[in-house]
């Protein structure tokens, strides 16, 4: 045997050694990324095939080192086809895996949450429906309001003792001082701006939020309110009452009765405040009632003359009622809330106990 068929046996029977390897390497790669380490380990730069090439080339006499250089080469070019071939068949397999997932029909679905009106949002529907059924219309009005649509209008002039009832957020004029506006703390304004921009008969209601410093488990600095107008010729204490009475009974239940209160407001003259049935106890006395049988939730009266006047409109000739309740307050005591806090935390869990009752 000559020195070139020595060295080329020696170098043939190693890389049959090492591409023997290299393909169990191969066959036992489970992805792209070790399928492309084990070429590098043989075929690549740095593999060993490669690498025992140059070994025996150095090894190699002159004139020999070309048939090493074939022979290795065409070893290269095997382990070069075998990855490329292993290199498709992982990619198929992926294919095939794809087409393979079965979608099983009869799974149950997945369940998503579904998102639900807030208490507040329920009984504010509930009161436009049965007050449309009257034939109010919503209005609305701004949450930054004027003095005089929030005050001086509703015969609170400033320095009036009457503006303590609702302790007040000022906003701030360019000069820092408290200016002419402020976060309106009742929607009575909106009875003001609905009577300047229209003339009578008004039937109106208006939901909206109002503000004021006022922070226990019944107040808040932001809640809601829903106000009521109703002017026209010939409208009477009685009037009120028996709007007051149908929607009491319409959204709590005719077994509900209401009560008048006398008590003062700027704006209306006479003023009541007025009680409905506790909802606990249905009138017989409960803790909650504070053994009354009653709970307040808001104010009422006939419109004042002096408002009529700020709005240009005869007072000899119409008569108006109007009231303000608390929606917060109403949303409770629909829904068996005990503190306010709960209606701000925006858990979902609470809202989604509470449905609102379809009306016909
Ligand atoms: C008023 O705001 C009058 N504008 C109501 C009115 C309108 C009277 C039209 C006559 C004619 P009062 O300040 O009492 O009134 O508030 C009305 C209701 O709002 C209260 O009965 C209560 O239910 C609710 N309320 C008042 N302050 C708060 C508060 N901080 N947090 C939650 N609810 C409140």
């Amino acid at each position: 045997m000559t020195g070139n068929a020595a060295s080329s046996d020696q170098l043939k029977s190693k890389l049959d050694a090492l591409v023997a390897e290299f393909r169990t390497r191969m066959s036992g790669a489970a992805d792209e990324q070790g399928v492309r380490k084990a070429y590098a380990d043989f075929g690549g730069p740095q593999g060993a095939i490669r690498v025992a090439q140059k070994e025996s080339l150095k090894a190699t006499p002159g004139p020999e080192k070309r048939a090493i250089g074939e022979l290795g080469n065409a070893f290269l070019k095997d382990v070069d086809a075998l990855f490329e071939e292993r290199l498709r068949g992982i990619s198929a397999e992926a294919a095939e895996r794809d087409l393979s997932r079965r979608i099983d029909v009869t799974l149950p679905g997945r369940q998503h949450r579904r998102g639900h009106l807030h208490p507040v949002t329920l009984v504010r529907r509930e009161l436009e429906e049965i007050f449309a059924q009257l034939g109010f219309v919503v209005a609305e009005g701004p949450e930054v309001e004027t003095d005089f649509h929030n005050f001086e209008a509703l015969a609170m002039p400033k320095h009036h003792p009457a503006r303590d009832m609702q302790d007040t957020f000022y906003i701030a004029g360019d000069d820092g001082t408290a200016g002419d506006l402020v976060l309106r703390t009742h929607t009575s304004p909106v009875q003001i701006r609905t009577m300047l921009a229209g003339t009578p008969p008004l039937r109106i209601i208006a939901p909206g939020a109002v503000f004021r410093k006022d922070d226990d488990p019944t107040h808040s600095p932001m809640f809601h309110q829903i106000e009521g107008l109703c002017v026209d010729e010939g409208l009477s204490f009685g009037d009120l009452k028996g709007v007051l009475l149908h929607f009491v009974r319409r959204l709590l239940g005719d077994d509900m009765g209401i009560r008048l209160r006398p008590s003062f407001f700027p704006f209306t003259e006479p003023s009541a405040e007025l009680d409905i049935s506790c909802v606990f106890c249905r009138g017989k006395g409960c803790r909650t009632c504070k053994q009354t049988g009653y709970i307040e939730i808001g104010g009422a009266g006939m419109v004042d003359p002096e408002v009529f006047r700020a709005v240009g409109y005869d007072s000899e000739k119409y008569t108006g009622f109007a009231f303000g309740f608390g929606l917060e307050r109403m949303a409770m005591l629909r829904f068996g809330i005990d503190d306010i806090k709960e209606l701000y935390l925006a858990d979902q869990r609470l809202a989604s106990q509470f449905e609102a009752k379809v009306w016909t």
